[in-house]
Formats: C-alpha cells, structure tokens, sequence
C-alpha cells in the first residue's frame, strides 16, 4: 500500500481538474445516468417521468454547485448546493441515503471513461473529495421532516 501524503486541498483541486475535463466530455452526463442505473437498476423508478435531455444538463450544473460547495468560498454555489439538498430529502423526493453509495460510484466510473487524463490515484482522490458533500447531503434527509 502507498502511503498517501497529499493535503486535503492538493486532493480538492486535483478532483475538480478531473471534473472539468470529464464534465467537458459530450457524453458525461449520459454515462453517469448509465452506471447508476446499472449498479442499482430500482434508481429508475425514481426517474419515471424526468426528461433526460434536461436531466443531463442540470446534473452538470448541480456538479458545478457541488464543487463549489466544498471550497467553501463560493456562495452561490452554496445556496444553490443547500437548495438541491432540499429537493432531494425525505419530504421532497424522498431519496433515501443508501442510494448516494451507488451515486458515488457511478459518478467516478463516468469520470474514468470521460477525463482524458485520467490516472489510477484519482479514484481515492474522488471518493474521498466527492463524500463530504454527499454526507452532508444525505444527512440533510430528514432535516424538515415532519
Ligand atoms: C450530491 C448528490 C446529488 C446531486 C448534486 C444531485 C443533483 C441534482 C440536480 C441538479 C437535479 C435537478 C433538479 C433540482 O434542481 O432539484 C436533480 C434531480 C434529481 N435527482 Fe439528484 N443529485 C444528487 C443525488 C441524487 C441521488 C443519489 C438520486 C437518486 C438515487 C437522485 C435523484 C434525482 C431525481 C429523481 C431528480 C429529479 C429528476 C426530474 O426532475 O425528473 N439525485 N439532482
């Protein structure tokens, strides 16, 4: 095992670098809806009536808002972050916690397939990067439920 000496901000940027080029990609977006629905196909059922070619763009922006959340010194984004948490809780959309495990790992899988420069370290930096904004979301599940 290596030993991993890089700072949590080296890791920051380096997964946004990923991000962009990836994001850059025609077929992002595409990708990571089909790794999510092959890695748990009942996802789906979620999606029934969701216009995908919408779905697709607004994805990128809530990506966009997701990075810019975790710098911190973005509040736009962190609004609009706070906002997306809410749309998706218990009262709302109801996407019960479990699911963001498989929302990870679709993500990093179109992240692979999609950043040309992509290199074997970046899939810890990713998980580890991309699950504090997802804890804090799936942590807000339950925050207006009645
Ligand atoms: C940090 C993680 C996530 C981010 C950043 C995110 C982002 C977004 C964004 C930007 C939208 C567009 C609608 C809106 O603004 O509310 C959306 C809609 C949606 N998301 Fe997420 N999402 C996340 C996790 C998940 C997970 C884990 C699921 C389910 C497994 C999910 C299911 C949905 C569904 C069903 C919609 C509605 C689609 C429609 O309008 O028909 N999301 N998400």
């Amino acid at each position: 095992m290596k030993a991993r000496k890089k700072s949590w901000e080296e890791k920051v940027d380096l997964v946004k670098d990923s991000y962009y080029r990836a994001a850059s990609h025609k077929f992002f977006a595409e990708r990571f809806y089909k790794y999510l629905f092959y890695l748990k196909p009942s996802i789906k059922e979620y999606f029934k009536n969701t216009d995908f070619e919408k779905q697709e763009e607004v994805i990128i922006d809530g990506l966009d808002f997701m990075f810019g959340y975790i710098s911190g010194d973005d509040k736009n984004a962190r609004v609009q972050f706070l906002r997306l948490c809410k749309t998706h809780n218990k009262k709302n959309m109801n996407i019960h916690p479990h699911n963001y495990y498989y929302w990870i790992e679709a993500l990093i899988m179109a992240g692979k397939e999609c950043d040309a420069n992509w290199h074997d370290d970046l899939e810890y930096y990713w998980r580890e990067v991309v699950s504090f904004p997802v804890m804090f979301m799936s942590s807000m599940y339950l925050s207006d439920a009645e």
